[in-house]
C-alpha cells in the first residue's frame, strides 16, 4: 500500500469552544497511533490546515471521518499524493497553534498577512507546514 500525504483546509464550527481542540487532539492521536498515521495540524481561531501521512486507504479513511465531523466545515482538499519518505514521522498529530512567529512563517508563502488557508497553492501549504514544524516542542 503506497505511503499517501493528504493536506486539506478547513474553518472551525462556530460556537466550537477551544476546549474542543484537546478532544480533536485526544482523538486524532488515538487513530492515528493505531493507523500508522502521522502529521500535523496548524490552528489559527478560524482555520485548519492539516497534514496527514500513511498509507493510502487509512489517510483516506481518515479523511472520509474528517469530512463527517461538525465542528468543522467547509473542508477543501488541497493535495493527495504519493510520497516516497514522510516529513512528520515523529508526530502522531503536532499541533501547531498560531503565533507571533506562526504568522512570520504564514506570511512567507501568502499573498496577504491574514491567514486564509483556501488561498494557498498546494506546495506552499506543505512548505509552510515543514516550517511550522520547526516550532513543534522536541
Ligand atoms: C480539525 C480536526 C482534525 C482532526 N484530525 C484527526 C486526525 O488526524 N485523525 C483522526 O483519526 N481524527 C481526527 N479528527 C477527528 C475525526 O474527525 C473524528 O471525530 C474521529 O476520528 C472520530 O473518532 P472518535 O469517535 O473515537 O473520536 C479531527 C477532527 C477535526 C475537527
Amino acid at each position: 500500500m503506497y505511503l499517501t500525504r493528504l493536506i486539506y483546509a478547513s474553518t472551525i464550527s462556530d460556537n466550537i469552544s477551544p476546549s474542543a481542540i484537546a478532544d480533536i487532539l485526544d482523538s486524532a492521536n488515538k487513530h492515528n497511533k493505531l493507523n500508522d498515521i502521522t502529521g500535523v495540524l496548524f490552528f489559527d481561531q478560524k482555520y485548519f490546515l492539516q497534514c496527514l501521512e500513511g498509507s493510502r486507504f487509512q489517510v483516506n479513511e481518515t479523511y472520509n471521518r474528517l469530512l463527517q465531523d461538525n465542528r468543522h466545515s467547509d473542508l477543501v482538499l488541497l493535495e493527495f499524493k504519493d510520497i516516497s519518505v514522510r516529513a512528520f514521522p515523529d508526530w502522531t498529530m503536532g499541533f501547531i497553534p498560531e503565533s507571533v512567529l506562526s504568522k512570520a512563517i504564514h506570511l512567507k508563502f501568502s499573498p496577504r498577512k491574514n491567514f486564509n488557508p483556501y488561498n494557498l497553492r498546494s506546495d506552499s501549504a506543505y512548505q509552510m507546514l515543514l516550517e511550522l514544524k520547526e516550532l513543534l516542542p522536541e
